[in-house]
């Protein structure tokens, strides 16, 4: 199965970004996860260009999102809820609907934990009609500290939730 994974953080030291990294090596062995990395290119959405003659960067977007059989999602918290490039890419998903019914884990990974961030996320995915798994939720706390200078997930109660949410998403997509 085809994961994409999106960090809702552009720091190219993002802890959410390692995180998402670490997912790749840490799925269930018929799980590949793909980084989606051009959070940051998207233009802010505006329903003017939305529609068939939409920018390439959010045909590209929506692409891989509709090629994808899951999709994980992991953010830092801003000014309690989710960045606004997280929010932005999702805007451009409404009107394509590509994450109507689709399987998703949702990450927040800040000092804090970032529930609030997380909470505003499945606001929206709730709206978009994702199909956030069962168990597919998680938030870290104290974040930083769980990443080492390398960028690999450096705890080990974090390496088990991430395995653990890896296949909360391989089972949302087996329809079990
Ligand atoms: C933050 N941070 C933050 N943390 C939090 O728990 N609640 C919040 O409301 C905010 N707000 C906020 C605003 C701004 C402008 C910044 C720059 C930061 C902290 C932030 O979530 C934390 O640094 C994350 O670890 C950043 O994630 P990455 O970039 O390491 O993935």
């Amino acid at each position: 199965m085809r994961i994409l994974a999106i960090s809702g953080s552009l720091r190219i030291s993002s802890t959410n970004t390692s995180l998402v990294r670490a997912a790749t090596t840490l799925a269930p062995e018929n799980m590949h996860i793909m980084i989606y990395t051009e959070l940051g290119t998207l233009p802010p959405f505006s329903p003017e260009l939305d529609g068939d003659d939409a920018p390439a960067s959010v045909k590209e977007l929506r692409a891989q999102i509709q090629s994808s059989d899951g999709v994980l999602i992991c953010t830092p918290e801003y000014a309690y809820g989710m960045p606004g490039s997280l929010k932005n890419a999702l805007d451009w998903t409404v009107s394509s609907g590509d994450l109507h019914g689709k399987p998703l884990v949702a990450i927040s990974a800040s000092p804090g934990g970032g529930e609030r961030a997380l909470a505003s996320l499945l606001l929206t995915l709730q709206a978009l009609n994702a199909k956030v798994a069962e168990g597919g939720t998680l938030s870290i706390f104290n974040a930083r500290a769980k990443v080492d200078a390398h960028g690999n997930v450096a705890d080990e109660a974090t390496v088990k939730d991430l395995k653990a949410i890896l296949e909360a998403l391989a089972r949302a997509i087996a329809g079990e």
